[in-house]
């Protein structure tokens, strides 16, 4: 029998406003090729985890229970792509803000505690927009990137689920940031 799993990642959930900040431009800027993520989904991954057993996310929850980072702002101010997996993001012009490398940190030592092997990649802080853009239009680089204000307060484990109507991703647990 097959021992079940769950596929996890840890990420920042945006609040209302920042949601329906992040909807209006998706809604106005984007364009209408490919498939936009849906609101309720946006999210900004911290740590990807993959599919794990129950015991790992017991594991994880009671690591990130021990995690005291303080609040910080993020400002969504760089419209990116990447051609390959055809995405459209949104993400941090410049260095990640402190706070938000310091959580990073933090989970990256919840994860390894509970014998996790991370990716060692850069981290690109960035809420994917789109997927599947076939093409970009030659206009992409003159559309002018917001600049949504995140005021972050805590962070979430979410659980990816694989329905008849696509992905779903739900948030399982929440941690306040002090
Ligand atoms: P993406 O939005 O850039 O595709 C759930 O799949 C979340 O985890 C998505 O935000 C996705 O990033 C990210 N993700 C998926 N696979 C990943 C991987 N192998 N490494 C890091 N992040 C990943």
């Amino acid at each position: 029998m097959s021992v079940p799993t769950e596929r996890l990642f840890f990420a920042l959930w945006p609040n209302n406003a920042v949601r329906q900040a992040l909807t209006r431009w998706q809604c106005g800027k984007l364009p209408s090729s490919g498939r936009w993520t849906a609101s309720a989904g946006l999210h900004l991954t911290l740590v990807f985890v993959g599919s794990v057993k129950t015991d790992v996310r017991r594991c994880l929850c009671q690591a990130a229970d021990g995690i005291r980072a303080p609040r910080f702002t993020l400002t969504l101010n760089r419209l990116g792509n990447w051609p390959r997996p055809q995405v459209a993001w949104l993400g941090v012009a410049g260095e990640p803000e402190t706070g938000l490398l310091a959580l990073v940190s933090e989970l990256h030592k919840s994860a390894q505690s509970c014998g996790l092997q991370l990716d060692n990649r850069e981290l690109v802080p960035h809420v994917t927009l789109a997927r599947k853009i076939k093409s970009f239009p030659s206009s992409w680089d003159q559309i002018p990137a917001p600049a949504i204000e995140w005021p972050v307060s805590e962070f979430v484990l979410v659980r990816s689920e694989t329905r008849s109507e696509g992905v779903v991703y739900q948030p399982v647990y929440r941690w306040a940031l002090q």
